[in-house]
């Protein structure tokens, strides 16, 4: 049975409440915001990565939450570059204050720990569905596999629905992580933030949600392994905002139908995209439920600061998620 940080020897609350208070002095110490979404983002992926290998249909080999994951798989690129590697401050922190828990233990407190911190008035506190006890496995050959990729639409029922066994609104709530952090050229190749600035890529909030709604979004960089979602028109230069087909598919569809700008606005002027318009989901539609579920993640008619429904789901979503082996 899982166990609750209350007052065994291994992992106790003072544990849990030490990891986020060490979380909160590495954050401080990072006084440029671009670096600093990075590092809180980089975190949640890693614990994220960690369960989200997890097959439920694989009674031989589930994986999920072992503190493992493949670095030399092309769908976890950055993450041994620069949030789990020798040198990198969460490693060394665990290396000299954690290391009697397990790395699965302590990558999903860490990764509370930035939720909570970032979370508007701290309010997404998931400490109460925290338990220990996940064991670590030095080898994970086949994990990165179980990762999705960012282009096919199909990845999130793969991943979430049908290895994880999560429904749409669990799956599309955890997606709304990716109003943390940002990616990279170097990295996935694909580069920016999903929100407007790396100030609003430190706030866990509903922002993912809007950006897809409130934004006209084009493809960028068509016809290469590469191409992702970005806005704005020739002239902004300076524009590095992103999505992946993975989040654009949330709400539009997009198979067969690229390229097209998800509104109908003069943003997507002078590109090929500003002749069609990206469709919705509609009823009839596999995806019809992921259109709802973001739906229900803005709170209510726009604007709003309702982050109850997406604070909720997310807290469920994540629970499933990191208790994935638990199940099996
Ligand atoms: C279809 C599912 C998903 C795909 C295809 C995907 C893909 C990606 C990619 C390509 C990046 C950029 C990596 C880089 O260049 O450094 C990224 C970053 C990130 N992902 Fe996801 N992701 C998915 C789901 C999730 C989930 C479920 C979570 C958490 C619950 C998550 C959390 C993050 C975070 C926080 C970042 C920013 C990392 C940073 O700043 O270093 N992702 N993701």
């Amino acid at each position: 049975m899982p166990r609750t940080p209350t007052t065994e020897r291994c992992f106790t609350v003072r544990t849990y409440n030490a990891i986020d208070n060490d979380i909160e002095t590495l954050k401080n110490n990072i006084a440029d915001a671009k670096t600093r979404s990075h590092f809180l983002g980089g975190i949640v992926r890693l614990a994220a990565h960690d369960f989200m290998d997890y097959d439920q249909n694989s009674s031989g080999n589930p994986m999920g939450p072992d503190g493992c994951f493949d670095p030399s798989h092309p769908s976890n690129a950055g993450l041994p570059a620069d949030v789990w590697c020798a040198n990198c401050t969460l490693k060394l922190l665990y290396d000299k204050k954690y290391s009697h828990v397990s790395r699965a233990d302590f990558w999903i407190a860490a990764a509370n720990a930035v939720i909570r911190q970032t979370s508007i008035g701290n309010s997404l506190d998931l400490m109460e569905t925290f338990v220990w006890g996940r064991e670590d496995s030095d080898v994970c050959a086949g994990s990165g596999d179980r990762l999705p990729t960012p282009s096919g639409c199909e990845q999130v029922e793969g991943v979430f629905l049908e290895r994880m066994g999560l429904t749409w609104v669990d799956a599309v709530a955890l997606m709304g992580a990716h109003t943390l952090g940002r990616g990279a050229n170097e990295f996935s190749g694909h580069e920016g933030t999903w929100v407007d600035t790396d100030e609003d890529a430190q706030v866990f909030d509903k922002q993912y949600y809007e950006e897809i709604y409130l934004n006209s979004w084009r493809p960028r960089n068509m016809g290469e392994g590469t191409q992702d979602w970005t806005t704005g028109g020739p002239s902004d230069g300076g524009n590095t905002r992103m999505m992946l087909n993975t989040d654009i598919c949330l709400v539009h569809d997009i198979d067969g139908n690229l390229p097209c700008c998800t509104s109908d606005e003069d943003t997507c002027g002078g590109f090929e995209a500003a002749a069609r318009r990206c469709p919705f989901y509609s009823q009839i539609d596999v995806r019809w439920e992921a259109r709802q579920a973001v739906g229900e993640m803005l709170g209510g008619s726009y604007p709003n600061t309702n982050n109850v429904p997406f604070y909720t789901a997310f807290a469920e979503g994540w629970r499933k998620g990191k208790f994935s082996h638990y199940f099996s």
